[in-house]
């Protein structure tokens, strides 16, 4: 292990010598200025691990010198060295970050502890900066792979909400459209990066305990309160809440949370004192809230609320030039993980993915190239090596278009809605409507007016919300 190296700045050459010796016989590795301008010299040519930094020196004082080690920012831990009447000047120090101050005359015993306790603070100060450095890495735009004009735009903006501190942020998409990574490549972009960024999933977690997640508690707030608890908004504070799957939130929550966004400022359960936090709220749901909101199960006041920075993320079918350039990626990263040579991805195989129409989207595309990497023998991967499924394209095996409620559905129902959302997307265009379902223009307007939304005799349409 290197040695750790200290250096001494004091202007009297008796406290730098006596320290120097008994510190190097401790073990470090030590060197000395007489003055600020010298230790900084010395700081900036070499490496060093910790300071041993008097708090009046000729020239540049300690408070100075402080600074511009910090302005650095190099993980230097620095112990302050000060007379009695240097108190409160010291004290100042730390608050400048300095990890700890010595009044002299001190024994050489507190030396070795402040010391001690400084590197191993430097330590973990460096340790934590390696894995936010790292994190940012792994957690940046650069992990939305694709080059289609979709994918750019999706990338730009979420660049641009990163940057702007939008305080609340709505993320919608199917399942496995990178919802989620998204998520966490705005709040790695922006500057609450160094901050938590703290992620709940609002669906699985029984609807009792998750206001107290959320929230926290008081102690004694209900029977198992055995002790206080912070919850995700008071830890995340000067970070990001990801709210995933925030359709299925429950109204009263709802309403909680549209009072936090607003205000900051919310109550632990059992609580009398408001808190007051900054965080940034990304709420992310596959569902249509929009339609949540209008079956009344969703509150659209949070719905306004969240909607103002709204992004939408494609759907992996829409993004069929994206399909390739994906499947390679995943191709030389599951190569690399599970030590393998990277297969390369034959143009046949190429069309077949870009056609089938990924209900799982990139999620399901990542879990198929997974497959393939681990079972596939053959170093070019050709349409034939594909799963059976994904040559029928437009028909998944996994998931059907419509799924039949639990209780059962009149199918006149179901068409009357149809025939309505068909309606209403086509801009109450009859032909782009009928064309939506799959019908002749006429078959369309037998069905409007089967449902009254159009009389027999009258030429145009309007239509009601049923
Ligand atoms: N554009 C992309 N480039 C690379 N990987 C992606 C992309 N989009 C999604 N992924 C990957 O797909 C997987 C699913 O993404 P993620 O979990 O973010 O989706 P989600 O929308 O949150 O899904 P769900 O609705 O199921 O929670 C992850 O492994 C993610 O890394
Ligand atoms: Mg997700």
């Amino acid at each position: 292990m290197p040695r750790t190296k200290v250096l001494i700045i004091d202007d009297e050459k008796l406290v730098r010598w006596s320290l120097q010796q008994k510190l190097t016989r401790e073990g470090y590795e030590v060197e000395s200025a007489p003055t600020g301008e010298e230790g900084l010299n010395l700081i900036r040519e070499d490496g060093y691990d910790l300071v041993l930094l008097d708090l009046r020196l000729p020239g540049m004082d300690g408070v100075e010198v402080l600074q511009e080690i910090r302005k650095l920012e190099k993980e230097i831990g620095v112990v302050m060295l000060t007379a009695d009447t240097g108190l409160a000047k010291a004290v100042e120090c730390v608050r400048l970050g300095a990890h700890n101050y010595l009044t002299k005359p001190f024994e050489f015993d507190q030396v070795k502890v402040a010391l001690e306790k400084a590197r191993e603070d430097t330590k973990l100060r460096r340790e934590v900066t390696r894995l936010r450095r790292q994190q940012r890495r792994q957690f940046s735009l650069e992990n939305l792979v694709g080059q289609s004009p979709a994918l750019r735009a999706l990338r730009e903006m979420l660049g641009k909400i990163a940057e702007s501190d939008a305080t609340s942020v709505l993320i919608e998409g199917e399942n496995g459209t990178g919802k989620e990574l998204a998520a966490q490549a705005i709040h790695y972009g922006s500057a609450r990066a160094n901050q938590p960024f703290m992620a709940i999933n609002c669906s699985a977690i029984p609807e009792n305990l998750i206001e107290s997640e959320l929230f926290g508690h008081e102690r004694g707030a209900f029977t198992d309160a055995k002790t206080t608890k912070k919850g995700l908004f008071e830890l995340a504070d000067g970070g990001t809440v990801l709210l995933d799957e925030i359709g299925d939130m429950q109204p009263i929550l709802q309403a909680k949370l549209l009072r936090v966004l607003e205000s900051r400022q919310f109550y632990r359960i059992g609580g009398t004192q408001p808190i007051t936090v900054d965080v940034r709220v990304i709420a992310a749901t596959n569902k249509n809230l929009e339609d949540a909101v209008n079956h009344g199960e969703f509150r659209q006041d949070l719905y306004y609320r969240l909607k103002v920075i709204a992004v939408r993320m494609p759907e992996l079918r829409s993004l069929a030039e994206d399909i390739p350039i994906l499947a390679r990626h995943y191709l030389r990263q599951f190569a690399e993980e599970y030590g393998k040579p990277v297969k390369q991805l034959a143009e046949d195989a190429a069309k077949v993915l870009a056609a089938y129409a990924w209900p799982g989207n990139v999620r399901e595309l990542r879990n198929v190239i997974e497959r393939l990497v681990i079972l596939e023998q053959a170093p070019v991967i050709g349409a034939e090596q594909l799963p059976a499924d994904l040559r029928r394209p437009g028909k998944p095996a996994s998931r059907s278009l419509i799924e039949l409620p639990a209780t059962g559905v009149a199918l006149v129902d179901v068409e009357r809605e149809l025939v309505r959302q068909a309606m209403e997307r086509a801009g109450e265009n009859q032909s782009h409507a009928a064309a939506l379902l799959g019908l002749e223009r006429d078959a369309l307007r037998r069905r409007l007016i089967k449902y009254g939304y159009l009389t027999s005799h009258a030429p145009e349409v309007s239509v009601a919300r049923c």
